[in-house]
């Protein structure tokens, strides 16, 4: 089957600075592609380049077989885009807005504003549809970007942090408006930096950091690999001292001694519990957290941040 995105060996430059280097990777059609990475990583510049906005110097990027660069209108028409910024005309109402991108696409008038009216009334922007882009709220906005992008019914929908600023309550509503477009076929391509939302959405996740893809796994393929069940261990009476054995298997004690931290590792449970009975101390409950992506995102990508602010 033709991947709905493939991307090889893409290096991109800003002049002399190297944003994309050497990023390969394919998402499947029918996939929910979680595509993350920390600030600055390349997230943006590797969807500019997939919907032709930015140009490239070294790679081969295809949308469903078609090259973006020589087969620009065609890749287009097959994406839907919802970018990170508001990019709106400030003049157009709402309704206008989605009347003009289906003309983008050749949409003949009624049937335009067919698919308008669903989608307003779908995205509770109908009341809405005359009032100028301006007048509406921050979430308003963010859900006439995502309708804008379906007008034109796109096989693959690439969202760049749909969710930003979005209250609960939304964002929930989203997260089931797109599960239920990708259970009906359209392949998703989403940019979040809610570790938690991709955990819940994505089949497979990408890791991009300083323009090279660290990660590419099937998301629980990814957190099995990447992190382990976190345990906690509540002690009777405190333990002043870490017992010699216990250093090397990085267990930390905290809370004055009434608690053991680990990473559970080659078994290092067992001999955590045969040294605390060795030395004659009882466990009062033990709690065992099991690793999330976002546990597996921070392996991945942590790196020394220090704000330093003169005071
Ligand atoms: N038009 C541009 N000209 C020069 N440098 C750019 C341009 N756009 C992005 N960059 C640089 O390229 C790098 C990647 O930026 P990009 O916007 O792709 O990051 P991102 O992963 O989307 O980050 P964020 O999570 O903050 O949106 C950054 O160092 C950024 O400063
Ligand atoms: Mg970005």
């Amino acid at each position: 089957m033709t991947p709905a995105v493939s991307i090889h060996s893409l290096t991109k430059f800003y002049r002399k600075f190297k944003a994309l280097d050497q990023v390969s990777f394919e998402v499947e059609e029918g996939d929910f592609f979680g595509f993350l990475g920390p600030n600055g990583a390349g997230k943006t510049t590797t969807i500019n380049v997939v919907t032709g906005l930015a140009n490239y110097k070294e790679g081969d990027v295809r949308i469903f077989g078609y090259n973006v660069r020589s087969d620009y209108r065609k890749t287009r028409a097959l994406i839907g885009l919802v970018p990170q910024e508001f990019n709106f005309d400030p003049f157009l109402s709402a309704e206008q807005i989605l009347l003009f991108e289906g003309g983008y696409f050749g949409y003949p008038w009624r049937e335009a504003k067919k698919r308008a009216q669903e989608l307003l009334e779908s995205f509770d922007l109908a009341e809405k549809r005359k009032e100028g882009y301006k007048r509406l709220s921050g979430g308003m906005k963010r859900r006439l970007l995502i309708a804008r992008a379906l007008m034109h019914r796109p096989k693959i929908l690439i969202l760049d942090e749909p969710t930003a600023g979005v209250d609960l309550e939304l964002r929930h509503r989203l997260w089931d408006f797109l599960r239920r477009l990708n259970r009906d076929g359209t392949t998703v391509f989403l940019t979040t930096h809610y570790i938690e939302e991709a955990e819940k959405l994505c089949n497979r996740i990408g890791v991009i950091h300083e323009g090279k893809i660290i990660a590419l796994d099937p998301t629980d393929v990814l957190i099995r690999k990447m992190a382990r069940d976190r345990v906690e261990l509540f002690l009777k009476k405190p333990l002043y001292e870490l017992p010699r054995e216990l250093v090397s298997l990085d267990v930390a004690l905290r809370d004055s001694g009434r608690k053991l931290q680990f990473e559970e590792k080659e078994e290092v449970v067992p001999r955590v519990l045969k040294a605390l009975h060795e030395k004659g101390y009882e466990i009062e409950h033990i709690d065992v957290r099991r690793p999330t992506l976002e546990d597996a995102f921070l392996k991945l990508t942590k790196k020394e941040v220090h704000f330093d602010i003169d005071t």
